[in-house]
């Protein structure tokens, strides 16, 4: 899909705010930057279900580096009448992590919660080493102190689709990101 295609896309509860062409240049550069950080260091990109497939795609195809990939879901739900959500962590884990660089590789990070709550249970694996890669980022909404290492873009409290990123599971397919204007 092209440029004029994305304007015409039918159903447009959105607007295009991240076009193809920006995103795939700036995966290049941070997998650029990530080859070079992680020489002889054999990383798990460790992708976070399901906002990472697209990106994590993308991104494993320029680290010019031998790696491996490993998955685990994250789910936020309210725990009875408190107003902040807790985070359940599930790992299909058949890679050990201990030793290991790990690369935690999310669509977007927003209040940060689920990040943070990957980081204690990996941590707890004692890993070599551990960052953070998002695609987007949206700083003003963090909740928790985040050391967010490589990021693709930073975006406001915009709530954004495509590229993996989904409203109510729909959109992940959208090769572009869109920022959602009618969120009926
Ligand atoms: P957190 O607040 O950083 O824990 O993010 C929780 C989850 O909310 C993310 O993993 C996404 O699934 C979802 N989310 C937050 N902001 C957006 C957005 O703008 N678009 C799509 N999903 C989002
Ligand atoms: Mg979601």
């Amino acid at each position: 899909m092209d440029t004029a295609d994305e304007k015409n896309f039918e159903l447009k509860p959105f607007e295009l705010l991240l076009d193809q062409k920006t995103i795939s240049r700036r995966i290049a550069e941070l997998g650029r930057e990530i080859t070079g950080a992680y020489q002889n260091k054999n990383p798990v990109l460790l992708g976070v279900l399901k906002g990472c497939v697209v990106f994590l795609a993308d991104l494993m195809r320029h680290i010019k580096l031998p790696l491996e990939i490993e998955f685990v879901s994250a789910a936020s739900y309210r725990k009875g009448i408190k107003p902040e959500e807790e985070v359940s962590f599930e790992s299909s884990g058949h890679i050990p992590l201990k030793d290991r660089h790990v690369l935690v590789v999310e669509g977007v990070v927003d209040s940060g919660r689920t990040v943070s709550t990957i980081l204690k249970h990996v941590n707890k694996m004692e890993p070599a080493s551990i960052e953070i890669v998002t695609l987007i980022d949206k700083p003003a909404s963090h909740r928790t102190k985040l050391n967010i290492a490589y990021k693709g873009f930073a975006v406001g409290n915009e709530f954004v689709i495509g590229f993996g990123l989904d409203n109510t599971q729909k959109y992940r397919n959208l090769p572009f990101i869109g920022k959602v204007i009618d969120n009926d």
